[in-house]
Order: C-alpha cells, then sequence, then structure tokens
C-alpha cells in the first residue's frame, strides 16, 4: 500500500475518533444531473454513482463507523423511465454478483431493506445470496434500502400488528414504542445518528421515516458521484460541531 494510500485510510486528525456517528445514512441522490452535466446518458450517472458507494463503505470501514444504510431504489422510482428502471435493477443484480466475495474478505453484513417480493426474481436471488452468505460477518453492517419507501413500511407494520391483534395475540394496550420498531425493516439497526443527502435537495424523499426522528441532517450540493473521502469528511466534521440534545436543554 502506498503512503497515500495508509494516510487516506486512516481517520483524518482533525475528527474526534471519539465522536464519530455509530449509524450513517445516505440519500444518494444526483446521478442523473451529474451525468446530463456532461452531456451522458443518466445510466452512466448511476454507474458512476456505484463506484461512489463503494468507496463510501470501505472509508465507513476504515474510519471505524459500525453501520451505514444506502437508499438505492424508491418506491416512486418506480415512475422513471422504463428503460433507466430495468437498467438500475441489472445494475444491482450485477454488482451484487462481482462484489460478494470482496464482501466476504472484508467482513461486510450486507442486508437489503424494502419490499423485497415485487423486485425482479433474478435479483432476488442475489439478494438472498448475499445476505445468507454475510449473515454471520462481524464487520461493518451494510443496508441498502431497495424498493424502499418509508410510508410502505410503516404500513407493513401496522398490518402486521393488527394481524396479531386480532389473532388474540396481542393487547392493543401493548403496542409502545419498541414493539412498533420491531416490526419496522430496520428492526435489526440502531437508528441513523446522521443523515446525509447529497445534490442538495432539502427533502427526506420517503427515507426511514420513523427512524430518522433524531438523526442529524447534512446535506451538500456535491452530486452523489462525486461524493468521496473529503465530501464525506466535511459531513463528519459538520456532524461532530453539533449538540445532539434530544428535547433536552444544552450538553455542553
Ligand atoms: C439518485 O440519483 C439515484 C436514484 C434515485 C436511483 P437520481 O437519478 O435521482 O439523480 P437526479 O436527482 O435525477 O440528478
Ligand atoms: C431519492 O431520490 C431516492 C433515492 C436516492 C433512491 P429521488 O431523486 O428519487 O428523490 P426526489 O424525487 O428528488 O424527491
Ligand atoms: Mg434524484
Amino acid at each position: 500500500m502506498s503512503a497515500k494510500q495508509t494516510l487516506l485510510r486512516t481517520l483524518p486528525v482533525d475528527l474526534d475518533p471519539a465522536r464519530l456517528p455509530k449509524h450513517v445514512a445516505v440519500i444518494m441522490d444526483g446521478n442523473g444531473r451529474w451525468a446530463q452535466g456532461r452531456g451522458l446518458p443518466r445510466i452512466v450517472g448511476h454507474q458512476r454513482g456505484v463506484d461512489a458507494l463503494k468507496d463510501l463503505l470501505r472509508c465507513c470501514d476504515d474510519w471505524g463507523i459500525e453501520a451505514l444504510t444506502a437508499y438505492a431504489f424508491s418506491t416512486e422510482n418506480w415512475g422513471r423511465p422504463l428503460e433507466e428502471v430495468d437498467f438500475l435493477m441489472t445494475l444491482f443484480e450485477r454488482v451484487l454478483r462481482q462484489q460478494l466475495r470482496e464482501m466476504m474478505e472484508e467482513n461486510v453484513r450486507i442486508r437489503f431493506v424494502g419490499n423485497l417480493e415485487t423486485l425482479p426474481p433474478s435479483l432476488r436471488a442475489e439478494i438472498d445470496r448475499a445476505m445468507e452468505e454475510t449473515v454471520h460477518n462481524t464487520g461493518i453492517q451494510f443496508t441498502v434500502a431497495t424498493n424502499y419507501g418509508g410510508r410502505q413500511e410503516i404500513v407493513e407494520a401496522c398490518r402486521a400488528i393488527a394481524e396479531q391483534v386480532k389473532r388474540g395475540e396481542l393487547d392493543p394496550a401493548a403496542i409502545d414504542r419498541e414493539l412498533f420498531a420491531r416490526h419496522l425493516y430496520t428492526v435489526e439497526l440502531d437508528d441513523p445518528d446522521l443523515l446525509i443527502r447529497t445534490s442538495g435537495e432539502m427533502r427526506i424523499s420517503n427515507f426511514l421515516l420513523w427512524q430518522v426522528a433524531y438523526a442529524e441532517l447534512y446535506v451538500t450540493d456535491t452530486l452523489w458521484p462525486e461524493f468521496d473521502r473529503e465530501a464525506f469528511r466535511q459531513a463528519l466534521l459538520s456532524y461532530q460541531q453539533r449538540d445532539r440534545r434530544f428535547g433536552k436543554v444544552a450538553s455542553r
């Protein structure tokens, strides 16, 4: 490994290792605009977006962040032109197949959240295989939100809870926040500490509606394919300057 690579692998000196977010979530936005700005088809932006995600995963691992959740495809993204949707589904499948060995070597545990049932069967098969093969990995927890919608997730949780009540297995008085959260797709994950959105849009776009209740939000104008370690360092610096009060009074 070159000296420069070693340097990039270590946590930048201006970041406090004791105050890093445990769980970072990212809305990877701006692939289309990145491509269009270069006179390229939108799909080239998606291809480059995959490289940015691979780099960020590795960076989180190098810098000691325990969990990364990335928004790859929303329940609303089906409304895009058919060829873009088809391209994305094929891209996800190909990347997953190509990356599985590396994720095993790097001890990554991968999960997918969203309505996985309606994805193309060949993509589902790769998803199942990747989740099964990495289930015992103890390194970074990498979650990919695919065909994910926060409202859909909440509706599905309500339905599952209502079924239990109907069968007489659950007293409505026992439904509390903890029980509800156990019915979400993210049951095995703590809530994100930091939510990053690229490309300057100041919105959540139906991502992790329940889970971001107290996440720190960070929006950058950088388009997703250009979101690199330096851009991530800036996001973490901003995070480390926040006072997370959780509704209480200032902690410092
Ligand atoms: C994000 O980039 C990727 C997906 C939603 C799949 P976009 O494709 O939304 O890029 P813009 O927002 O059109 O630039
Ligand atoms: C959010 O980006 C979804 C993903 C990043 C997968 P969009 O580009 O779909 O969101 P809007 O349309 O700008 O709200
Ligand atoms: Mg977009």
